[in-house]
């Protein structure tokens, strides 16, 4: 879809569709106020007539507005004026573009001034309407034989501000949307495809593709390189699947050689059965998911290297499926990991921070800023925050900080919990340095203890997205998130170092 911004209002624009906000109250949006000036009270007539009445979830389409340059008018409900925040605007916009969607119209004017959203400015409105027209379009229909409901004819969209002062900044706004949209899009593809085709091999071809659209430099290590390294941890999660585990490696450079680069890990679980603590059998499907913190990595490299960032990223993706066999690592299983920590592996469903684990040991040959780990780790997170927020967890309270501060301005948020000393004891093993599992209080705290025990070089922060990365049910599929929070980090960290 195209996007444009432009300096005006309905009086003076011309098109396929205007969308006009209307409040529940009396006072009205300024759009509506200047058609009802235009055309006699056309709006305020339409609305004593009941047939819209301003409510959230609720709009009406009119064709031929008297005295308009355009075809149509589209009239959205925001609720009551008092009661419009971000939560409102963002319904809004679904209920904008499922409405345009149903129609012929192949393109649409909103004016922005109409979402009086409480602290937020113009560019930030633009940024999330970006996002989601891109979202309200996306299909996953590659494996289906026809393609199923099409996202109608909607090609371009109009922003319209009243204020030319903040043109060019908005039109920034609206690059910084479409390059998160096109991670989004990326991160929900990898995600949403079958396991038997999102395989390891097929991340790291993934990966060199991306590498060579956007002169990023991929590097992607064989098992017999993992061998060499160390890496007996991960390895002992791939050795029950029949595929090769890769660990892909990518780097942008986008500022000098100098500058540290900020290091993205990704959980790149091709498929999670649990391995011979095999996992029931009912909604295991879904467990293709787990490779969703790897695609948010990609998703993420291709947000910045669209936006041309100029800071330096490196991604690091240990892949594998989780698989049972006779070659399986079993509960008890003692391995060496890269760090030279010893790992009892007490419960082989605790795949994720075994191939973590390693991936952190080989980050530290970036000599990082930061590392930043994204995984879709543990149940027990979906149980403390739902599927709304991300868990955050971190060895350095302002790179949390900036973190949650990201999340909150993508409208991707994350809710840190604590790290504490504490709940380090519950990793306690009779056999080796460290246990994979630390019992069922804290579950997703003690994963991250387990992963801090490989961290301690530099600044580090966990994101666990068990709960955000996908929906379950009819609406089943990839969110592409965290990409949106991952972005608009990296975004804030470039301009930081600008300064
Ligand atoms: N990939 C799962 C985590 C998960 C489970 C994400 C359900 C989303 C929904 C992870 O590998 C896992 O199996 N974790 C175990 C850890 C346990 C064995 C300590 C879990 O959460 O049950
Ligand atoms: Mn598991
Ligand atoms: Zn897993």
């Amino acid at each position: 879809m195209d996007f444009g911004i432009k300096i005006g209002t309905p009086e003076k624009q011309r098109g396929a569709c205007a969308v006009i906000g209307i409040f529940e109250s009396k006072k009205q949006t300024d759009s509506a106020k200047i058609l009802d000036k235009i055309t006699q009270g056309y709006i305020k007539n339409i609305l004593a007539l009941g047939d819209m009445d301003g409510k959230t979830n609720t709009s009406l389409l009119l064709h031929n507005v008297p005295d308009t340059q355009f075809k149509r008018v589209l009239l959205i409900g925001l609720g009551k004026e008092q009661e419009f925040k971000e939560k409102t605007f963002l319904t809004a916009l679904n209920t904008i573009f499922s409405a345009l969607q149903k129609i012929a119209v192949a393109d649409a004017t909103v004016f922005l001034s109409d979402f009086p959203v409480k602290g937020r400015s113009n560019e930030w409105k633009v940024t999330q309407t970006v996002i989601a027209a891109t979202g309200s379009s996306y299909r996953f229909d590659q494996l289906k034989s026809k393609p199923d409901n099409a996202p109608g004819n909607l090609r371009k969209m109009v922003l319209c501000i009243d204020d030319r002062a903040e043109l060019a900044a908005c039109e920034v706004a609206m690059q910084q949307g479409l390059a998160i949209a096109q991670g989004m899009s990326l991160a929900k593809d990898l995600g949403n495809l079958a396991p038997n085709i999102c395989t390891p091999t097929y991340l790291a071809k993934q990966a060199k593709d991306l590498a060579k659209t956007h002169k990023m430099k991929a590097s992607v290590l064989e098992e017999k390189d993992m061998e060499k390294l160390g890496m007996g941890s991960l390895l002992a999660v791939a050795s029950g699947s029949e595929q090769p585990a890769k660990l892909i490696v990518l780097e942008y450079h986008g500022s000098g050689k100098k500058e540290h680069p900020i290091v993205l890990v990704g959980k790149g679980v091709t498929f999670d059965t649990g391995g011979i603590s095999l996992k029931p059998g009912a909604d295991m499907d879904e467990m293709k998911f787990d490779m969703s913190g790897a695609g948010s990595v990609l998703g993420t490299l291709h947000a910045i290297a669209e936006m041309k960032l100029p800071i330096n990223v490196v991604g690091i993706i240990p892949t594998t499926e989780n698989m049972p066999s006779g070659k399986a690592a079993k509960p008890g299983d003692v391995v060496t990991s890269m760090s030279g920590q010893t790992i009892e592996i007490l419960n082989t469903d605790a795949e994720g921070r075994l191939i973590l684990c390693d991936a952190l040991t080989y980050a530290e040959r970036y000599n990082p800023k930061a590392v930043i780990d994204i995984a879709t780790l543990t149940g027990a997170c979906v149980i403390a925050l739902g599927n709304f927020t991300t868990g955050l967890m971190s060895n350095d309270d302002a790179l949390a900080a900036e973190l949650l501060s990201a999340g909150e301005q993508a409208g991707d948020r994350a809710w840190q919990l604590p790290l504490w000393d504490e709940y380090q004891d519950l990793l306690r093993s009779n056999f080796a340095d460290i246990a994979n599992i630390g019992g069922r209080a804290a579950g997703t705290i003690t994963a991250a203890c387990f992963l801090s025990r490989f961290t301690k070089k530099y600044r580090w922060a966990h994101l666990d997205i068990a709960g955000t990365a996908w929906k379950s049910g009819k609406e089943k599929g990839s969110t592409g998130r965290p990409v949106p929070l991952l972005t608009q980090f990296l975004i804030a960290q470039a301009k930081a170092a600008a300064n």
